[in-house]
Order: C-alpha cells, then structure tokens, then sequence
C-alpha cells in the first residue's frame, strides 16, 4: 500500500469525524454494540453492502431522518463498525431514544453497552536482556522455524522498527495475506508484514485518541509481546551487560500481523477489539494472540474473544488468549470458552541472583535486576524503619540523614512502590535496599531495576533477619551480585498473580487450560524506562515483564510451529497436541509447586507446563470441528438465537433439533466431572484420533486418590490408520458409592503406547462451585429479549 492511497483515508476518516460531532441529535449518544436477530440477513438487490444494510438499520432509527438513509448521511458516520464474520451486527453511536426504537425492531435482538478489556501484565520492572532460543533444536529445525506461517496479534501498539522486527532474509508473506501495515517502507517489512490501529470506538470514549492511524504507543507490551511470540534473531542482546546471547521468539521465522486495540491508560474496547478480529480472520491469519481479557468474563454471546475466536476455529484459525492476572484467587480466569486455549503464567528456570549476607553470617537469596560492577560488596551498616510498619512509606524516614552510607531494609507495602522507595533512598545518599516481598507473592519474586544496589527476598526470611537485626546494636550487611544464573530446579513454579479457575462460564471445563513460561520474561520494547545508565547499546532494546500476556505468546509460537509441522490439523487436535504432552514436574522431578510451595493444582496450571516437543508429536489427539461446540453451547443453556449469534456466520439453527451434549462429554483434552448425586458415579466419553505415522497400541491408566475409582472402556485402543478414531468411555464413582469426602480430588488418565503418553487431568469435584458465578448472572444487558 503506497503513501497517496493512505493519505486519501486519513482525509476521509478527518471529514468522517467532523461530520459525526457537527450531527446533532437529542439525547448523548453511546457507543452500542448491536446484535441483529438472525435469520435476517441483508437483502444483496437492495444493499450492496453488508454496511449499507447496518447503516440503513441504524437510520432506520436516527432521530433526525427515520425514513431512509439517503435523507440522512449522518447515519452512515453513527455506524462505527460493520462486521462481516465474528458477529450478525454492528457498533453503533446511539441516543437512549434511538436505542428504545431500536429495541422494538423485529429485527433487533440485543445491544451492549460499551466496555473495556485489558491487557494481562502486571509487573513492568524496566530491566533489559536477552532470552536465548527456549526450545530445542529439533522443533525449529523440522518447522523451519515457522516460516511462511502468520500470526496476528491483538495489542496495544508496536516499535515497528525495533531489530526484533527486522525482516532481512524473511521471505514474503504467503500469497493468501490481504492485510496491511500502515507503518512507512523503512519499518513495513516480510517479517512486520501487517500493523494496523483500531480505535473508531475507542476514540468516542476517550480523550486523546485522535485518529493515531500508526499503531504505536508508549508502552512496551505489543512489542514485547509480538517479539516472543515471533521476533526475529538479535545477537548482542544481553541481561544488565551479563549472559551475551542472541534474542529471538518462538517461532522467529513467522509473520507478524499486528492490531492494535488498546491504548496506553486507557484499555482496549470490544468493539475494537471485535472490528480487528474480524479483518484478522479475512487477512489470512493462522494463530490469533490475544493478551488480554475482561476481569468479569461475560458470557459468551457478549464477548468479543468468545464471539470471535469462534469464527476463527470455524476457520481453523487457532487462538490462543490470557488466563488473566487476578490470582490466586479462584474462579477469577478470564477467556473461558471451550474453543479458546487459555493461558496460565509460571516462572523460567532463570533467576537474577543477588544474595544478602548479613553480619551474624546469615545469607539469605533474593533477585535483582540492576546488578552495578561499581557496587563494593563489603559490610556496611543495615538500618530499618523502625518509626512505622517498616516499609519506609514514610518520605522522612527515607530521607533521613542516617540512611546516607547504609544499606536500608523495607518490607514492601505502604504508600510508595518498592522503585519509589529506591529512587529517594538513592537521592538520600543510602548504599543499597533490602526489599522483603508481599507475603502473598511467596516464593516468586519479580525482581526490578532500582534505582540503587538493591535486593529483593521472600517474606518468609523476615523473622530471621528481625531476630538478628534485634540481637545487636549496629547491624550490618552487604548484597552479593551473581547476575543471571540458569537452571533454578524449583522452576516451573505457578505465578501468584495467574488467574484460577474453576471456569465461571461452563463450570464442566477445566480452565485454564495450560501454563507457559510469564515470569520475568525478557523480550524487546522500545526503550526501557527508569533506568538511569543502561550498560551498552542493546540494553536499551530489552526489558523484563511479567504475567499472562507473557506466557501467552510463548505458546501461540508454538501453535505456529505445530500448525507449520502439521498444516492439516484443527485448532482443538493442536490444542489437544499441547495439552496432554505438558511436564507436570519441575526441574527436581518433584510435582510443579504455586507460590505457597505447595502443589500447583489443576485451577492453577490446567493440564501443565507446555513441553513444545512432545507437543510437536502427541500420537493421538481429542479432535473436534467448530461445530461440535454448537450442541454444547445447547447444553449450557444459550438459547437459539444466543448460540446463533456465537456461531455467526454459520446458518442459525434450533438446539431442539441437536443431540444434548453436556459439558462433561465434550470431546476436551481435560476431563471435570461432578459427583454430586446420586449413584455418585458418571460416565464420560471421549475419542481420540491417531496422529502418527505408526500403527500403535494404546492402554489406559487413571490415577485417582483412593476414595475413588475409574474404570475404562474399552481399556486398550488399537490404531492402524492415520487419522483413525476410536472411542471410548471412562466411569468414575465413589468407591463406597456414598457422598465424595473431598470436596475435590484430582487424577489423570493416561494412554500408553510403546512411543507415547497422552495424558489428560481429571478433576472431581463433590458440588458445583459458585453457582451465583454461573450462566444466569452474566452482566448488564440492554434491550435483551
Ligand atoms: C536440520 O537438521 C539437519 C540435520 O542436522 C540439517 O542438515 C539441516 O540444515 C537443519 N535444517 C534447518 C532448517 O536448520
Ligand atoms: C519511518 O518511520 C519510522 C518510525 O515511525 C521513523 O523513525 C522513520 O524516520 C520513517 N522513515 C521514513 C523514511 O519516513
Ligand atoms: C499513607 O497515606 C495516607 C493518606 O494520604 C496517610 O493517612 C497515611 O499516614 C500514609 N501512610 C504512611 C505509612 O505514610
Ligand atoms: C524485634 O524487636 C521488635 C521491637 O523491639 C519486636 O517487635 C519484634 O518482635 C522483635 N522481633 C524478633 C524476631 O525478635
Ligand atoms: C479434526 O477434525 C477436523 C474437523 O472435523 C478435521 O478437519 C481434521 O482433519 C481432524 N483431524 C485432525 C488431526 O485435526
Ligand atoms: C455408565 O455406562 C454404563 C454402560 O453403558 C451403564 O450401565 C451405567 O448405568 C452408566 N452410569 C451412569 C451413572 O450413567
């Protein structure tokens, strides 16, 4: 797309937007996103458009011209977007007038008023380094790294011309690719070969968006994000000037198509977030990442994730999403639908080791990532703020002429962020900081760059350093950097901060569905903030975050390379090829622990940590086509034109005419039952499709806590063909047949061959959770019939 025809459409948008303010109407209008009843469906001899029609409706109702649309223009600028695939419908700026007209069309079935996702980080510590190539060899090498694949990501904005974006010896993208980059020829490029900002319902809502058409913001996730998922190799890319090595994503040879949908301090709106999806599914995109989700996940027929990510497993684009980052409380998992991969976050086996040691000889880890070679690692006096709570919340405590020359403890928490509280120490003259973590982070720790030498410890070594910081009139420490260390054996350990289930939606599936590294994760932005003297040139390419929307490009790359290895597969057979080859044991072959050194449970790391290898070659796989979620949508109790809309654009149907297929019996890689009545026994089916080359052999083997029992049936499969199905059914029951004693227990089952394992978790749980949580209480609907 050259400059001329840009400039003609930015013109166009400018009049657009004048005439929109200049349209005056009774009544402030609102931004709506309007579902259309289906079966109705533009007449083609009357509009020529899909967006003729939507304009028509909406000056069906416009106070100033009812009659048609060619008497009233301004109808058509109302119209903010006109979807063609992830809904029968549109966004529209609406009067409370018009939208009670509109309320009484036959054709109407719902409107929604607006509202705004986010994007699912937590932590932006500002730090800079490099991650080397995760995965083995072996995966890149027989995927060719992804090439010619294309992923789309949904985010806040990109550094287009940052080196992990460089697209020399790319090759072009494939011929299906219709979409653009609205960046100049310097940063549009075969590896950046889409960029793209959605804002035309944002833009009403907010001040400052004033037509950005360039998707680029102040904040670093989009290209963090984008650069994990498929950035390209950056050698000279290093942690803090220690651990030189090459950058690169997980699938560093696939395109990227960026669409930015949310805004810096502001979030992202679903209808925008809606309107980018939709031009994603028609570009040619074949996995779609989204880090972001709504904290009171809607149901289904309301949220843009759901609705369009059903349109992109009709057509077999996979889509993967964030678990969210409200935990560890349950049932606080956002993008819950059974057609979603959800995300959940652990950390990395690297941790950023700056230890304290303390006069008495005591030593105790801690992480940070401002690690300065000019730090003189000797004895020096150790002060606390004795005054308060001891978190330094108190400027005048950390200002204090005694904090000059000494090393200062701070228990985080107070009126002051940890970095607040580095960046007066430093001004007050102090040596370094000692940080004592929030007790709910446990053993995770998300070390910053502070403005001083600093260092940051769990909560549990507080009485400890307190019992010696009692025992003696001038107590003393020093911190001792080791920078970047690998192969911390405690990892993967579940993120305090990801999102837990149960699902809140469709309670019979268990979400999330699976963990990916999104602890600390050191990938490109455009320039890290707040660090005042980065070591050298690179450093200022790189910075660390944590969260969903981390671990959630890690695995959207590996979607890519799945789907590279293995073009034919459907979105549920790659998400299956995850999920039951994932490690459930961390580096110690000890079961994977949360924050609290416990074991991670299924609502925290679904099926378990993604192993991209295994993934590559899982040998069977529980399959299924976008329509096999319709019966399921029946099931959960959506009504005909509720499920009509999910499906959009498949033709509408009427569930009484479907089988019933409960939650349980969709064919899901995990299995949730509930054993909540009597006989205190269920079945469960499934099938599983072979996916090797191999004729193979399979026996079942489910492992289930002693109160209870399973039986499978049959209990050995037979494969002789590729994509042979076989079906079989597992029984599981109390074993005394009374009431379950636990409230919950957890199992899998396992089929076994000579070269495979393909592993599903089991959850039983003795009652439905939340029920109030459940379908019948999904959020505000306006004019729903
Ligand atoms: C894959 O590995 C083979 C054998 O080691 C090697 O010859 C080939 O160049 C590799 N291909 C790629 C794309 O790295
Ligand atoms: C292209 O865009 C980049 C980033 O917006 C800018 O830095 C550069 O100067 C532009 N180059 C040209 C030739 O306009
Ligand atoms: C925190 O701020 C509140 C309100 O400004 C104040 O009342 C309180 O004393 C502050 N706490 C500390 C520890 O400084
Ligand atoms: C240390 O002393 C403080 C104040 O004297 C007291 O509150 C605290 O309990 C003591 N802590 C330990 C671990 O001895
Ligand atoms: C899974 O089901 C889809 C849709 O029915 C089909 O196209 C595909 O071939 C099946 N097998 C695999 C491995 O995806
Ligand atoms: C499970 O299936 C078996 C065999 O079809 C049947 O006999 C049994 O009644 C079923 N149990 C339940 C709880 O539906």
């Amino acid at each position: 797309m050259g400059y001329p025809g840009r400039l003609a459409a930015l013109l166009l948008v400018a009049a657009t937007a004048t005439a929109v303010v200049a349209h005056n109407d009774h009544g402030e209008h609102k931004n709506y996103l309007v579902i259309v009843r289906t079966p109705y469906e533009y007449d083609r001899n009357v509009y020529k458009t899909v967006s003729s029609w939507h304009a028509s409706l909406v000056a069906s109702v416009c106070d100033q011209a009812k009659e048609q649309l060619d008497a009233d223009p301004g109808a058509a600028e109302r119209l903010i977007y006109s979807y063609r695939t992830v809904i029968n419908g549109f966004a529209a700026r609406l009067t409370p007038d018009e939208l009670h007209h509109m309320g009484e069309k036959d054709w109407f079935l719902k409107a929604l008023p607006e509202q705004t996702y986010q994007l699912t980080t937590t932590h932006t510590p500002r730090m800079l380094g490099l991650t080397g190539p995760l995965f083995h060899a072996g995966v890149w090498n027989r995927t060719n790294m992804g090439e010619g694949m294309i992923i789309g990501i949904l985010d806040g904005g990109i550094a287009g011309a940052h080196p992990s974006f460089d697209g020399t010896g790319m090759p072009p993208p494939p011929a299906k690719w219709k979409g653009r980059c609205d960046f100049n020829r310097s940063v549009c490029n075969n590896k950046l070969i889409g960029a793209r900002s959605f804002y035309e319902s944002a833009k009403w809502r907010w001040e400052g968006i004033d037509d950005p058409v360039l998707p680029i913001d102040d904040s670093a996730h989009g290209t963090h994000v984008s650069s994990t998922a498929a950035g390209a190799f950056v050698p000279g890319a290093n942690a803090m000037g220690s651990g030189f090595g090459t950058a690169a994503g997980m699938a560093p040879r696939a395109h990227l198509a960026f669409y930015q949908v949310c805004f810096v301090g502001k979030g992202c709106d679903r209808d925008d977030i809606l309107a980018a999806i939709d031009d994603a599914l028609d570009e040619g995109i074949d996995v779609l990442s989204m880090s972001l989700g709504a904290d009171d996940a809607g149901d289904f027929a309301a949220d843009p994730i759901a609705l369009g990510g059903f349109s992109g497993v009709m057509r077999g684009v996979f889509v993967c999403t964030s678990a969210g980052n409200q935990g560890p409380s349950p049932a606080t998992v956002a993008n819950e639908a059974p057609w979603l991969l959800t995300v959940a976050a652990a950390t990395t086996d690297r941790t950023f080791s700056a230890d304290v040691k303390f006069g008495n000889g005591l030593v105790i880890n801690g992480e940070s990532h401002y690690q300065p070679s000019t730090y003189v690692s000797v004895q020096q006096p150790l002060v606390m703020d004795t005054a308060a709570d001891g978190t330094c919340s108190d400027k005048t405590v950390l200002t204090a002429k005694q904090v000059a020359g000494k090393i200062m403890l701070c228990i985080s928490g107070g009126n002051l962020t940890n970095l607040e509280k580095g960046s007066i120490l430093h001004d007050a003259g102090a040596i370094a900081m000692i940080i004592v973590q929030p007790e709910e982070a446990g053993s995770v720790i998300s070390p910053k760059a502070h403005a001083l030498p600093a260092t940051q410890v769990e909560s549990k070594w507080l009485e400890k350093i307190m019992a010696y910081v009692n025992s003696t009139q001038s107590p003393t420490a020093q911190l001792v950097f080791k920078g970047a260390l690998l192969g911390n054996r405690m990892a993967p350990v579940v993120a305090p901060f990801s999102s837990r289930g149960p699902s809140r939606q469709n309670q019979g599936i268990l979400k999330p569905d699976i963990t990916g590294p999104g602890v600390n994760i050191i990938a490109a932005v455009p320039m890290p903030n707040g660090l005042a003297q980065p070591p050298n040139e690179m450093a200022y390419k790189f910075d660390i975050m944590s969260g969903t929307s981390m671990s959630t490009p890690h695995i959207s790359g590996v979607a890519v390379l799945i789907k590279k290895a293995h073009p034919t597969w459907s979105p549920a057979a790659i998400k299956s090829a995850m999920m039951t080859t994932t490690d459930t044991r961390d580096g110690r072959r000890m079961p994977m622990l949360d924050q609290d050194g416990l074991p991670a449970n299924l609502i925290s790391m679904g099926a378990g940590y993604i192993n991209p290898t295994r993934a590559m070659n899982p040998g069977l796989v529980y399959n299924q086509s976008a329509h096999d979620y319709i019966p399921y949508l029946c099931g959960l109790g959506y009504n005909d034109h509720e499920v009509s809309s999910i499906i959009h654009p498949a033709p509408p149907l009427s569930c009484k005419q479907l089988p019933v297929i409960h939650q349980k019996d969709l064919n899901y890689p995990s299995i949730t039952v509930y054993l909540d009545k009597e006989p205190y026994a269920v079945n469960v089916s499934r099938a599983l499709t072979n996916v090797d080359n191999d004729v193979g052999v399979y026996a079942a083997s489910v492992e289930l806590p002693p109160s209870l029992s399973a039986k499978v049936t049959p209990d050995i499969l037979g494969f002789r063909d590729v994509n042979q199905v076989q079906t079989f059914t597992v029984t599981i029951r109390t074993k005394d047949g009374q009431k379950m004693k636990e409230r919950i227990a957890e199992g899998q089952l396992k089929w076994v061959s000579r070269k495979h394992v393909v592993r599903s978790p089991i959850l039983v749980s003795s009652k439905k959770f939340f029920k109030e949580n459940s379908m019948a209480n999904n959020g505000q609907r306006v004019g729903d019939s």
